[in-house]
């Protein structure tokens, strides 16, 4: 197996209704996973990404979150509609999603 360009982690934390850290499951992280599998199956892009579901990376409240190596670049509030974006500018292109990043203060 070659050693892909870039790792992505997207957080698939659950935890029980009402706990006051939420979960990136709760908003929507299951969307976004599949999105990326999806996306990197039908470009044929397992040679370059490689994908890992995580328990929390934390910044809850702001999730779902996806995080990019090796660059360490955390993105933050990400929905199934930004995952063309992530993969196209950022993985392919080499060009951080500045719209999308978590700010200086969250990481
Ligand atoms: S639950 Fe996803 S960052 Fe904490």
């Amino acid at each position: 197996m070659p050693r892909p360009q870039k790792h992505v982690f997207i957080c698939t934390q659950n935890r029980p209704q009402g706990h006051p850290r939420g979960s990136c499951a709760a908003n929507g992280s299951a969307e976004v996973i599949n999105e990326f599998i999806n996306q990197i199956q039908n470009r044929n892009l397992f040679d370059k990404i490689a994908l890992t579901n995580t328990g929390c990376l934390g910044p809850c409240t702001l999730g779902p979150s996806v995080l990019v190596y090796p660059e360490g670049v955390l993105y933050a509030r990400i929905s199934k509609d930004d995952v063309t974006t992530i993969i196209d500018q950022h993985l392919l292109g080499g060009e951080v999603v500045e719209q999308l990043q978590a700010s200086s203060e969250i990481w």
